[in-house]
């Protein structure tokens, strides 16, 4: 059945069982979090090879340290809230409970503070804490640098970013990987789709069955595997997506 884009929201009113979401930075943009791809393959003005990579750690640490503790202070500011999408994400959640899995690439606590519980950061969160050694993560709003050291280990081993870096395996992926495969809806906010496994996801929801919809300011590079696409401002179109598509 071909379904246009003007009707189909009230059809999956009725059908939707199981709802996947993966947003990316652009849902944060206007938060106050600048994106990555926008600024021409710099992050901040840093190389990303420099800043997320564990070549670039082992190059210099206390760079990358010094890199995501401003990162993490940035999300203390107060210029720094959840904007309407990530609220209209957390109402979409209250609304489906276990129904609902929401995915994030994105590093920051905005889902959170929204109201989501259970978030899905695949590629890991600035507020925690890694041990190098064991895996084991801590909960941190502070500074990290070498000079922390893991509760979990004997002799104590260096904490590092609980960011996945390039080259690194994204978290929670069989967990993911089963609710793609499960959901009858797949909504990607935010994300230029240059970036794997996160670009792959819409295929695999796709391939299971799930209707498939791309919510971000421009078309990504993914677009041809959507079949329904709103173009516009994360804090406009989420909203206005879901409250249609929910009722
Ligand atoms: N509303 C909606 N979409 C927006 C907005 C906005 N206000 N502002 C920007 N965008 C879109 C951009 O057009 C772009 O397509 O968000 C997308 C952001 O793309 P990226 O910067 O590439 O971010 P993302 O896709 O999340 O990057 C994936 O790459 O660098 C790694 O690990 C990092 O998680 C990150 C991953």
């Amino acid at each position: 059945m071909v379904i246009f884009a003007k009707n189909v929201s009230l059809l999956l009113a009725m059908k939707f069982k199981r709802v996947v979401v993966l947003t990316g930075a652009g849902i944060s943009a206007e938060s106050g979090i600048k994106t990555f791809r926008d600024s021409n393959g710099l992050w901040e003005n840093h190389a990303i090879e420099d800043v997320a990579t564990p070549e670039g750690f082992a190059r210099n640490p206390q760079l990358v340290y010094d890199f995501y503790n401003a990162r993490r202070k940035q999300l203390l500011s107060p210029d720094v809230t959840p904007n309407k999408a990530h609220i209209a994400l957390a109402n979409v959640a209250s609304r489906f409970a276990e129904r609902f899995v929401l995915i994030t690439q994105n590093v920051d606590n905005l889902h959170e503070r929204a109201g989501n519980t259970d978030v899905l950061h695949m590629h890991g969160e600035l507020q925690r804490a890694r041990c190098v050694r064991s895996g084991k993560t801590i909960t941190t709003t502070g500074d990290i640098d070498g000079h922390h050291h893991c509760t979990c280990c004997h002799p104590s081993q260096a904490l590092r970013p609980d960011i996945v870096w390039f080259g690194e395996t994204p978290q929670y992926m069989s967990q993911i990987e089963a609710a793609l495969c499960q959901c009858d809806i797949f909504v990607s906010i935010g994300t230029s789709g240059n970036v794997y496994p996160a670009a792959g996801f819409v295929e695999l929801a796709k391939n299971h069955g799930a209707h498939t919809v791309e919510l971000n300011l421009e078309p990504s590079a993914g677009k041809n595997n959507f079949a329904e696409h709103h173009y516009g401002l994360a804090s406009v179109i989420v909203p206005q997506f879901f409250n249609a598509s929910m009722k």
